[in-house]
């Protein structure tokens, strides 16, 4: 059992992710610019209402959160950039507190030009994490690739909080020109 688990971004496609970490936590805060509602409403869930473009708002309502539920010990985290995510698992570092970081990465991140190892460097070095990418790929369906479900990005990510690897890949990213 997890004690306050912090999502960023968990209202649409990894809302059965957050969901499933309502079962697994006494308070689960869910950031995102929408007030939220979950299939399955749970009584653990706290939504928060932030935009995480918007920096200097961001940073003051998750100290906010902080000060009421405590440092959390596991994060899910899906930003559409890079540099939001650092911000925050910056912000999250000087808490002087292990957090484990799950990091949802588009299918971009796994451009051949890109090194997902490179990517990883600016987080591993942060106090108290310990980082986790996730990359969505695609599926394979009947001779054609497309583009993973809902439920196909929840389902890995779920598996990849339960497995604790440093690195999942939910479908596949290879070959790259086999992409949708
Ligand atoms: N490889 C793949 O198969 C793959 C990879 C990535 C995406 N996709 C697909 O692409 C679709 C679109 O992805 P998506 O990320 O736009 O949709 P999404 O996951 O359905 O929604 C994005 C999440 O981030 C939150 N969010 C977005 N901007 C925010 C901000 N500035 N501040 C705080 N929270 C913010 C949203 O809530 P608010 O809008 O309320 O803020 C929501 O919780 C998905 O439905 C998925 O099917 C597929």
């Amino acid at each position: 059992m997890f004690n306050h688990v912090m999502v960023i971004g968990g209202t649409g496609m990894l809302a059965e992710a957050t969901a499933y970490l309502c079962l697994h936590a006494s308070a689960v805060t869910s950031f995102s610019r929408a007030p939220a509602t979950l299939h399955g409403q749970s009584d653990r869930l706290i939504p928060i209402r932030a935009d995480y473009s918007c920096v200097y708002e961001f940073n003051r309502t998750v100290s906010e959160v902080i000060d009421q539920y405590g440092p959390p010990s596991l994060v899910l985290a899906w930003f559409h950039d890079d540099e939001p995510a650092l911000r925050f698992a910056k912000q999250l570092a000087t808490l002087d507190s292990p957090f484990a970081f799950f990091h949802v990465l588009g299918s971009a991140s796994a451009n051949p030009g890109m090194s997902i190892e490179e990517q990883r460097r600016p987080f591993e070095g942060l106090a108290g994490i310990t980082y986790h990418q996730v990359v969505l790929g695609f599926q394979y369906q009947d001779a054609k690739s497309r583009w993973l479900t809902h439920r196909e990005i929840a389902t890995g990510v779920i598996e990849a909080i339960q497995v604790r690897q440093p690195l999942r890949i939910v479908g596949h990213v290879t070959p790259w020109a086999d992409r949708p």
